[in-house]
């Protein structure tokens, strides 16, 4: 059956998304110009296409490094993070763009960002194709935001349910029995 029948709703479609892409792209591009330095830092695994895509439509030099940092299991915060990989890019003094697919509690990204912090880059920002403020437990400054969206577990275009749905072109909501299985 195909993948998409497990999809209630859509949050995103694949060309909302590309336009989401460009319109970032478009405005970081502006805003490091003068800067001649930018690492996007993207976590893993959830960022992959949205990092992809989004570099491919900044339109200056630029280097990519991951972390994969955890606090998820199924559809619920665990309220601990877990650096499973760290960057294989020295940040210090780097112009560090971290690449997230969406902002829940903030939690992952609060950790993150202390850590980078002791490691002394030059600045951080923070760039998410998704932003769910209802959720936050960590004010958090998004720089960069693609889109808000209302308290619902999203899936597809990198976000996962248990690990699946990460390949979905566009991006929606499970339908309830799927939850149930
Ligand atoms: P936070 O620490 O609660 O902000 O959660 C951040 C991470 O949890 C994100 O990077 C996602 O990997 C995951 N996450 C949060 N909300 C969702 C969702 O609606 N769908 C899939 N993953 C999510
Ligand atoms: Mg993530």
């Amino acid at each position: 059956m195909a993948l998409k029948n497990d999809i209630k709703k859509t949050l995103l479609s694949e060309k909302e998304i590309k336009e989401i892409c460009k319109k970032l792209g478009k405005q970081i591009t502006k805003d490091y110009k003068k800067e001649n330095d930018l690492l996007l830092l993207g976590l893993l695994k959830g960022c992959h296409p949205f990092i992809s895509d989004l570099a491919r439509e900044i339109d200056l030099p630029l280097e990519i490094t991951y972390m994969d940092a955890s606090s998820y299991e199924g559809t619920k915060s665990t309220g601990t993070v877990k650096i499973n990989y760290d960057a294989d890019i020295n940040v210090n003094n780097r112009n560090v763009l971290i690449v997230e697919d969406i902002v829940d509690t903030g939690l992952t990204l609060q950790k993150v960002i202390n850590l980078l912090k002791a490691r002394s880059p030059k600045s951080i920002k923070i760039v998410s194709l998704l932003n769910k403020p209802c959720n936050r437990i960590k004010e958090l400054k998004i720089d960069y935001i693609g889109k808000e969206i209302p308290n619902e577990f999203a899936v597809g275009y990198g976000l996962d349910y248990n690990q699946k749905y990460r390949n979905l072109n566009f991006i929606g909501v499970l339908k309830e029995e799927i939850y149930s299985k």
